[in-house]
């Protein structure tokens, strides 16, 4: 008889934001598991590519995690196609090294974009080790923020930033960032997820106030267990694989222009590989209609 070929069952789906989506998936060892900081790799069914995504939230006792992503390409696209009932080919974690979330004092969070998804866990872990937790979220409009109410439980102050001056501060968040540290206040510790110039420039800020700083990195992965190295970064000056070693590291530590290099590398693989094919069907079909013509 055939096997089963998934578990991993949608059990709730959520729009977030225009064009992010939380699917809540059972997956019980994964949830038992999982600690913040770590990440999945999801496969949508058994012909897609395996993609890496935070646990952004998990629940032990219903044995599910929910992961909260941006439509961006063909593999999110087609998550955000699936709907309750519907069942995730591989849901493989939990991967990655666990925040270590200890007691630090007040602890300041700045993300950006989808980087909301990434920080929520470790929000959630920080104010449980005891720190009094300082909130700065970004997007480029009010409609693509989320997670809004629930990190306010979590925070003792909250800030917002839109790029259009929807809600909150008219500009970005790491200007929220310097403004707080202008005007004197002190944190002990850092936490910045987003977008790779928006960590590289809270991490240039807090440089300078001697903050330290935690950033999660989002290279190309591949396997994400150590054996590929495509997710190699550079982290002082040493070379480490994000998959195994990260994806937490010290943001004042990091080489951002090589992960920005090799980012861009894979982009324009992906676009030559995206020609290709599209070469190669426009051949497949020319061909086609000159073998029916004879
Ligand atoms: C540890 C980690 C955790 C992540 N968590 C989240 C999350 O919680 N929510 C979320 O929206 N996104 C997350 N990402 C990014 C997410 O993996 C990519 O958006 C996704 O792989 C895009 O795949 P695609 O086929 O839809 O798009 P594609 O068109 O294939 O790619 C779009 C862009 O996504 C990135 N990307 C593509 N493939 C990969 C890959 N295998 N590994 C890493 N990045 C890739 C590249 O920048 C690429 O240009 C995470 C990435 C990492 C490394
Ligand atoms: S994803 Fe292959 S080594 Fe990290």
């Amino acid at each position: 008889m055939k096997r089963t070929m998934s578990r991993f069952r949608i059990v709730s789906k959520t729009a977030m934001a225009p064009g992010v989506t939380r699917l809540e998936v059972e997956a019980p060892r994964v949830a038992r598991k999982a600690r913040a900081g770590q990440f999945v790799m999801v496969r949508a069914d058994e012909h897609g590519e395996r993609i890496p995504l935070t646990i952004a939230e998990k629940d032990a006792e219903r044995g599910t995690i929910a992961i909260v992503f941006q439509a961006v390409g063909a593999s999110t696209q087609q998550m955000a196609g699936l709907e309750v009932g519907n069942r995730l080919a591989d849901v493989l974690g939990p991967l990655g090294k666990a925040t270590e979330a200890r007691r630090y004092g007040r602890v300041v969070c700045v993300a950006g974009g989808v980087g909301i998804a990434f920080i929520y866990p470790e929000i959630g872990a920080f104010a449980e080790a005891g720190n009094e937790m300082v909130s700065i979220l970004g997007a480029r409009t009010k409609e693509l923020l989320f997670y809004v109410d629930e990190i306010r439980r979590l925070s003792a102050a909250l800030h917002l930033a839109t790029d259009d001056g929807s809600v909150g501060h008219h500009g970005l968040v790491t200007e929220v960032l310097r403004g707080l540290l202008e005007h004197g206040e002190h944190f002990d510790y850092c936490i910045a997820i987003g977008p790779i110039p928006m960590m590289r420039a809270t991490a240039e800020l807090t440089k300078g106030y001697e903050l330290p700083t935690l950033v999660s990195l989002d290279p190309i992965m591949v396997d994400g267990t150590g054996m590929c190295g495509g997710c190699r970064v550079t982290v002082g000056g040493e070379v480490k694989f994000a998959c195994v070693d990260g994806p937490d590291f010290d943001g004042h530590l990091v080489d951002f222009d090589e992960l920005a290099k090799r980012k861009k590398a894979f982009l324009e693989e992906e676009e030559r590989c995206r020609l290709e094919e599209a070469a190669e069907e426009l051949e497949e079909s020319d061909g086609g209609s000159g073998g029916e013509s004879r």
